[in-house]
């Protein structure tokens, strides 16, 4: 046990207390940036006359150096120190002797772990926001490849209206790019730089906080020092965000579930992103997207957790805090695996093009523009929906799609029918006539992919 508050204390820390409440087995994480704050303090106190130059050199290069070791594995961070903080600097003590000792001056953990977390987060946030851009470059790519792939819209998970694959991806591109914004909206909250707000209330040395929030790349300092070391809203926000993500990633992997399941076949995933069975030999499971079906829910458990955490805190810094950095990694690394692994699934899909247009075909997803042809042919909309009843009825009864019916069948139900029905019905053109801003016709498709394209060179 190594722990930097030894002086008040007569008798030795409890085992069980001492593992209970260190942190460093999961906030040894933050190490690369406790020590680019780090440097951001010593540079700052330097410049305020508060260290010398000697003290800056010999510290500057001592944190360089763990730096360097931790990243080649030379220095391991080991769980007899309590946290990451209490580590560095005791390395560096260690290292560069009196020195080390100065690095904390003006400072607090409560303050020193408020930046490793900010940083560590604007960090997360701009990475996230990098494999969101790779997964719409995959679906752009669906949307190109299929602007006339055929198949039926549903709602209600009935088939409704004739749609095609690109515009059914564009929905999802649409939903990631949404998430995309509320990163860049979170990160703007969260680049304020608390550093300098000391344990609550400040310090009593000259600091130059703007300086500081500068040197680390932050818009400015944070205004009040007792909200700075306790806020965590930018990290329910980011959770939020993340659960945003993976409630999309979920709906995405139910209709993957869904079109891979026997009775759909509207696609085949690929060996690589299949299972097998133990006993069942025939069986190619989509476990991928299942597991990211039910990941959302350990996502949102993540975000619950630090809403029930935070709803208690009486100001300023209370340990409960230490609790948000599990469920943030979790997140994280839950959110990023999902991601990856959701954009190479379907890259590499097969989708059963010649089965997805019959589905369209068969489903009676041209109803409406029947009755819509009706309507051309001067017949009221309501009566129309009437006649078109009544033919899906004779269908299903005849085991006939619509378009397979004679003339004379048409003729029987309603005198208003002519050849040119058939052209009207025809998938294409069932399809090419939806012509309104974001609907799937072949020209606001075009335009809706044109648009994507460029929102994906901006990014
Ligand atoms: N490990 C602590 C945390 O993550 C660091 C801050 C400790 N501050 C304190 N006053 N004990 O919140």
């Amino acid at each position: 046990m190594a722990q930097l508050w030894g002086g008040r204390f007569k008798g030795e820390t409890n085992e069980l207390v001492y593992s209970f409440n260190a942190s460093i087995n999961f906030d040894k994480r933050l190490y690369r940036q406790d020590i680019e704050g780090s440097k951001a303090h010593v540079r700052m106190l330097t410049k305020t006359g508060v260290l010398t130059k000697e003290d800056e050199d010999a510290i500057l290069a001592g944190l360089d150096g763990i730096l360097k070791d931790i990243e080649s594995g030379r220095l391991e961070i080991t769980s007899e120190y309590e946290d990451i903080h209490s580590f560095v600097e005791a390395v560096l003590t260690e290292r560069i002797g009196e020195a080390g000792k100065r690095l904390h001056t003006g400072r607090s953990r409560n303050d020193q772990v408020a930046l490793d977390m900010k940083l560590y987060i604007r960090e997360e946030i701009d990475e996230m926001t990098g494999y969101l851009k790779g997964l719409l470059e995959v679906i752009l790519n669906l949307m190109k490849e299929h602007v006339d792939t055929y198949m039926p819209g549903f709602t209600h998970l009935q088939k409704a209206q004739p749609v095609t694959l690109s515009h059914h991806m564009g929905a999802y591109f649409e939903m990631f790019r949404r998430d995309i914004g509320r990163l860049k909206d979170t990160r703007v909250r969260t680049n304020e730089c608390p550093l300098g707000s000391g344990a609550l209330a400040g310090t009593t040395y000259p600091l130059d906080r703007e300086y500081t929030a500068e040197l680390l790349e932050f818009d400015r300092a944070t205004r009040n020092s007792m909200d700075s070391v306790s806020d965590r809203d930018y990290l329910i926000e980011f959770l939020s965000d993340l659960s945003l993500i993976m409630m999309h990633l979920s709906r995405l992997s139910e209709e993957i579930i869904i079109w891979n399941s026997n009775e759909y076949s509207f696609v085949e995933l690929d060996d690589a992103y299949s299972t097998g069975s133990s006993i069942m030999p025939q069986k190619k499971n989509p476990d991928i997207a299942e597991l990211t079906r039910g990941k959302c829910g350990r996502v949102y458990g993540d975000l619950m957790t630090l809403l029930t955490v935070m709803k208690g805190i009486p100001l300023a810094y209370d340990k409960d805090i230490q609790e948000d950095k599990e469920a943030a990694f979790d997140a994280i690394d839950t959110v990023t695996g999902c991601i990856r692994l959701m954009a190479g699934m379907l890259e590499t899909c097969k989708f059963n093009i010649a089965v997805m247009k019959q589905s369209a075909v068969k489903g009676f997803t041209n109803a409406t523009d029947v009755a819509d042809y009706l309507v051309g042919r001067g017949v009221p909309f309501r009566d129309a929906h009437a006649y078109v009843g009544k033919i899906v009825l004779y269908c299903i009864e005849h085991d006939l799609s619509i378009e397979e019916m004679s003339m004379d069948e048409f003729k029987a139900i309603c005198p208003e029918f002519r050849e040119d029905v058939y052209e009207a019905i025809s998938l294409q053109a069932c399809v090419e006539r939806r012509r309104t801003k974001g609907a799937p016709g072949i020209d606001p498709i075009k335009e809706e992919i044109r648009e994507a394209e460029i929102y994906l060179n901006n990014l």
